[in-house]
């Protein structure tokens, strides 16, 4: 393991103002939102959009990285150029999506622990001689009544996202460590916290206990928010209030950062949010005094509503370019603060 370029590479993914541009939907999630918006589901309509996604111009003023799946990491532009080296050109580094998806969990009725480790170690191989320098595995846990998440769920998970970390390490790969508790639900935000915080102590101990350089981890967690059928909803300060406290009562110091997933949450919800996380920790002239970086690993909002605008149309590209570097930039300002809803209004283009 080579120990200083794991943490370099780790700190360029957080470095300041810049997060990931999660682009690793399965091909199933990816052909469910092509229909939603009346795309064909084909392969080449997959590789035409993350070559739109992939090629937007000054994308890497915000975006450090791009998490791709196993099919794109292997596909080229139409001029025959990798997608990867696409990736690099622009000088944005490349993840993958390494878990295999959450299956049923034995024995636990409506609860998932996501598969993939048979075999990992030769498939992250493969994945690092074809450019990638990190990783993403998603463990999913849902809030349910009573007893849900049961222990047993949140322990597979954990152990799970630790193998995996310490599989990455040894191959040479930054780990996205993603246990995602997921908005779905009528819970309050308390019970979120709570969960949240039960979730992150069993995965770091798990860490722990395998031994995982935590110099050398990237944590992408949700944020902590009432399940989206709850009665009460909560403010972006709110939201800010809750996920700082839970990330300071359970995320080691040690880690290189925290980038995190949008969960379902619309693109100016994110940003307001993000944002209200770092004015509340940031002091005049500074950036947040957390011991680690805040940003995002946005899929949905930072690709809505890019997608809606292509609709599969080549004439549309350049619109649907400007929606993604607008979200990118609404983001990336919202990691210094500087986020407000005026910047909806005006949406610049290069
Ligand atoms: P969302 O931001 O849409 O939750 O996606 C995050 C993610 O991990 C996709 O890879």
């Amino acid at each position: 393991m080579n120990t200083h370029a794991l943490i370099q590479t780790a700190q360029a993914i957080v470095a300041k103002g810049k997060g990931l541009l999660a682009m690793d939907e399965s091909t199933s999630t990816c052909n469910r939102r092509f229909a939603s918006v009346g795309i064909a589901q084909t392969l080449e309509m997959r590789r035409s959009y993350r070559e739109l996604l992939l090629s937007a111009p000054s994308l890497s003023d915000c975006i450090s990285g791009v998490i791709l799946y196993d099919e794109t990491i292997r596909q080229t532009r139409a001029d025959g150029t990798p997608l990867v080296q696409l990736a690099h050109d622009a000088g944005m580094l490349v993840g993958i999506k390494v878990d295999t998806g959450a299956k049923d969990l034995a024995g636990h009725p409506g609860e998932k622990v996501t598969e993939g480790l048979d075999g990992l170690r030769e498939r992250l191989q493969g994945y690092m001689e074809m450019g990638a320098r990190f990783a993403k595995w998603r463990g999913v846990i849902t809030v349910g009544d009573g007893p849900m998440p049961s222990p047993a769920c949140i322990d597979a998970n954990a152990h799970a996202l630790a193998r995996y970390a310490a599989l990455c390490h040894e191959v040479g790969l930054v780990p996205l460590i993603e246990p995602e508790v997921l908005m779905t639900g009528a819970h309050t935000q308390a019970r979120c916290q709570a969960v949240t915080e039960e979730v992150l102590r069993s995965v770091f101990a798990h860490l722990d206990v395998q031994g995982v350089l935590l110099e050398a981890v990237l944590l992408k967690p949700n944020m902590v928010i009432a399940g989206l059928s709850c009665v009460t909803q909560n403010t972006p300060q709110d939201v800010a209030i809750a996920t700082v406290q839970c990330l300071l009562r359970t995320v080691p110091a040690a880690i290189a950062g925290i980038t995190f997933l949008s969960g379902g949450q619309s693109g100016e919800l994110a940003s307001s949010r993000l944002n209200a996380m770092h004015t509340r920790h940031a002091k005049p002239g500074q950036m947040v005094t957390l011991p680690w970086p805040l940003s995002f690993s946005f899929a949905r909002a930072l690709q809505h509503p890019t997608l809606e605008i292509w609709s599969g149309q080549q004439a549309n590209k350049k619109a649907a370019q400007d929606a993604l570097r607008h979200r990118a930039r609404c983001n990336s300002a919202a990691l210094k603060g500087n986020y407000s809803a005026e910047m909806e209004k005006a949406m610049d283009t290069p």
